[in-house]
């Protein structure tokens, strides 16, 4: 009896307590702005040394966020300083080597200031889609990890795992969307490295970092297709949450009501999470020369995967 009523006391306190901090309106910030990674384009020419897929760019804008173009080949101090201007960082999907592109540059020091700041209580999302999730694997765990998946170039359900229940995630999803994602193939897969479920279990490093809410399988391995991390604001997807709203130039990429809301939930819960964190540009001039308005997107779809992409120098 005495140890009940202790902690339902004890309960209380804690209720009391979490009231005091968190039951009144948290702060947020509206006006937040995410940093895209840029990569080195697969057929460079005068202008056109990097870019970014424009769907990366409308799937943040369409929740409300505004974004900046990471470019490659700079500075530590030039990182450094975007890093303390933005509200977040996704790692899109491409083409590029983990290992020595200028994307991996870049990305390993994201990663690097991201863990840094959030240790310190300075809240910063990072998003990973496709090779941004096999980035975040070797950031994370050090090692190469990913095996040859025959998953170029398909749509599938989610098989979620029983951590679903704590994930933050899918937390906010309604159940008809989370009964589609399930039973519907929703998810385009354009990957053909995967992080297997059983390289995964036998890597303490990632087994520690990362809770992993979904899996699927091409037929002959089962791998990891969605995870976010325990104790830091990372999520990766190995499956492409802007293609179902943007891309259509793959047949096979989902567009019905459930897929199309399948985009705009996912990017919800990423700009949600930018909006905690309180980053900003040293001035208006700073901000609106970073902004990714000073470029216009070029119509790709004839003869690309994406309808338009952004370019770089
Ligand atoms: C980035 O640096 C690499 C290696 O020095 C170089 O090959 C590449 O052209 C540079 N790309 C851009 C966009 O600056
Ligand atoms: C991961 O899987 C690949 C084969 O798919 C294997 O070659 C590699 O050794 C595995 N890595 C570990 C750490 O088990
Ligand atoms: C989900 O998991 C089951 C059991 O491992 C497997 O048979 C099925 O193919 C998986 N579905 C997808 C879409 O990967
Ligand atoms: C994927 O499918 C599209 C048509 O749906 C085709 O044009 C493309 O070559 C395929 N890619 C691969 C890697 O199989």
């Amino acid at each position: 009896m005495t140890y009940i009523h202790f902690f339902c006391v004890l309960t209380v306190f804690v209720n009391a307590v979490f009231s005091a901090n968190f039951g009144t309106k948290i702060k947020t910030n509206e006006r937040p702005i995410i940093g895209v990674l840029t990569q080195e384009f697969y057929d460079p020419q005068p202008g056109r040394n990097s870019f970014i897929a424009a769907s990366y760019v409308k799937f943040l804008e369409s929740a409300g966020a505004r974004v900046v173009p990471v470019m490659i080949n700079k500075s530590e101090e030039e990182y450094t300083q975007l890093f303390k201007s933005i509200n977040g960082v996704l790692f899109p999907g491409g083409g590029v080597s983990i290992e020595s592109s200028s994307y991996s540059r870049a990305a390993a020091a994201f990663y690097r200031l991201a863990l840094e700041a959030n240790s310190k209580g300075d809240y910063f999302p990072v998003w990973g889609t496709c090779l941004g999730f096999e980035q975040l694997t070797l950031l994370t765990s050090g090692q190469l990890l990913l095996s040859h998946t025959n998953t170029r170039n398909v749509t599938l359900p989610l098989n979620f795992t029983d951590e679903i229940r704590d994930s933050r995630l899918f937390k906010d999803f309604p159940d008809d969307l989370m009964k589609s994602l399930r039973s519907e193939s929703l998810t385009e897969n354009s990957h053909q490295w995967s992080l297997t479920t059983e390289n995964f279990t036998k890597t303490e490093t990632l087994k520690k970092f990362y809770r992993v809410l979904s899996t699927n399988t091409d037929g002959q391995n089962e791998f990891v297709s969605t995870m976010e991390a325990y104790d830091f604001p990372i999520y990766a997807t190995q499956w492409h949450p802007e293609k179902n709203a943007f891309e259509w130039t793959r047949p096979h990429i989902a567009h019905t009501p459930s897929a199309v809301k399948t985009t705009f939930y996912t990017a919800q819960f990423f700009v949600n999470e930018a909006r905690k964190s309180f980053h900003s540009f040293g001035s208006t001039e700073e901000e609106q020369k970073a902004l990714i308005y000073n470029y216009n997107p070029i119509y790709t779809g004839t003869k690309s995967p994406f309808e338009q992409i952004y370019f770089f120098d």
